[in-house]
């Protein structure tokens, strides 16, 4: 099948576009290259062996959107292309809306037109809010908290409304937990602009000696150390959570959603440590305030994936931390260097 990944250049959208040209299916990326650069794709192609149709476009200009769908006659479109920060979301909220929003439903427009509708999106644990120590599922209330979020939700509602009013459209909403790792050979990764703000980039890069400590965001959480709880979940996984949702929505009538993390929960202080054994390097670190809208805990309950997707995470905390320093060894300034 030929799929057509937005975003595909990005850190997800490269590790699932490999995975699907493994797969055997074709790949088209459409992609405007605001977060990423082209080199991602070059490696994408020389680890697969394979070629990939690349479209270059933004999701904001209607009708390129319309022509890239009309082009690449697509069985499904993975979209991931978006914009990501919490803090520029809250300091430029149109931006997100436009990129996030409109953008999305540019796509879904041009796909109902071209006879396309087999979609999946990617959201994020975020729509989850502060939903305390447990883990959450699938059908929990959603409450966002910041204009990032908020984006996730608002696409969220309208494709729900999308597939109520059309029984021809299938639907997969992936709610993704913190994505880190990097491909095995280290020459795929994820190369953020500027100054890193997820933690595993830049202890990365505390540890690759370009950054002198790592703060850390609270030491007085209810958790059993004081620290911050995730569920990571290796980036490779998440490549192979698309292929399974794939797989499923392609026989589907309407929207499945699905938590897409380990069900584990690992605190800042135990990523530190497992980076500086990892790397044989020490990670200094200093213990400070709060970050805004930051919560305790944010762990799945990854059951419902399991079960209907017949997927599961594989690898583990040691192994995500592994191939990430692989990549930040072999790719310090990311795809620039
Ligand atoms: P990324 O920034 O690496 O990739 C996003 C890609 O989309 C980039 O290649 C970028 O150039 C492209 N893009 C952005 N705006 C565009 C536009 N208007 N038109 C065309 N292309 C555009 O981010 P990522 O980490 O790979 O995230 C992919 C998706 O997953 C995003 O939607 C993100 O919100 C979501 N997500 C990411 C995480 C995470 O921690 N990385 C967690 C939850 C959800
Ligand atoms: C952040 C975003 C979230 C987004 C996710 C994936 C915020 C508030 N949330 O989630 O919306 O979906 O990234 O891109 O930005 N930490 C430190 N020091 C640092 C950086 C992080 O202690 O320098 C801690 C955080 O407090 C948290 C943990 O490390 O406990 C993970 O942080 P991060 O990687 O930024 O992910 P999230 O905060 O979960």
């Amino acid at each position: 099948m030929r799929i057509l990944i937005t975003g595909g250049a990005g850190y997800i959208g490269s590790h699932t576009a490999f995975v699907l040209l493994e797969k055997g299916h074709d790949v088209t990326v459409f992609d405007n290259f605001a977060t990423s650069t082209r080199i991602s794709l070059d490696r994408v192609e020389r680890l697969a062996g394979r070629t990939v149709s690349c479209i270059e476009g933004d999701l904001r200009d209607r009708p390129a959107v319309a022509a890239a769908v009309h082009e690449a006659k697509p069985a499904a479109v993975v979209h991931f292309a978006g914009l990501k920060s919490v803090g520029e979301s809250t300091a430029r909220p149109l931006l997100y809306v436009a990129n996030n929003v409109s953008g999305t439903v540019n796509l879904l427009d041009a796909m109902d037109a071209a006879g396309v509708r087999r979609f999946i999106f990617s959201s994020s644990a975020t729509v989850y809010g502060a939903a305390g120590e447990g883990p959450c599922a699938e059908e929990d209330p959603l409450a966002v908290t910041n204009p990032y979020g908020r984006t996730k939700l608002m696409v969220e509602e309208i494709l729900r409304d999308l597939a109520a009013s059309d029984a021809r459209w299938g639907i997969a909403v992936l709610r993704y937990f913190n994505p880190v790792g990097a491909h095995e050979s280290g020459s795929l990764g994820e190369a953020p602009q500027g100054t890193p703000s997820n933690l595993v980039p830049l202890v990365g890069q505390v540890a690759a000696g370009t950054r002198a400590h790592v703060d850390v965001y609270g030491g007085d959480y209810p958790t059993r150390d004081g620290t911050g709880v995730r569920d990571y979940i290796h980036v490779m996984d998440l490549a192979a959570g698309h292929l399974a949702a794939l797989e499923r929505v392609l026989g589907l009538s309407g929207v499945g959603t699905w938590n897409l993390g380990t069900g584990r929960g690992h605190s800042v202080l135990e990523i530190i440590r497992t980076y500086a054994k990892v790397s044989r390097r020490e990670i200094p670190y200093r213990v400070v305030g709060r970050r805004d809208g930051d919560v305790a805990t944010s762990r799945a309950d990854v059951a419902k994936a399991r079960r209907e997707l017949g997927w599961r995470a594989r690898r583990g905390l040691l192994e995500m931390i592994e191939d990430h320093w692989r990549w930040q060894s072999l790719n310090p300034s990311g795809y620039r260097s």
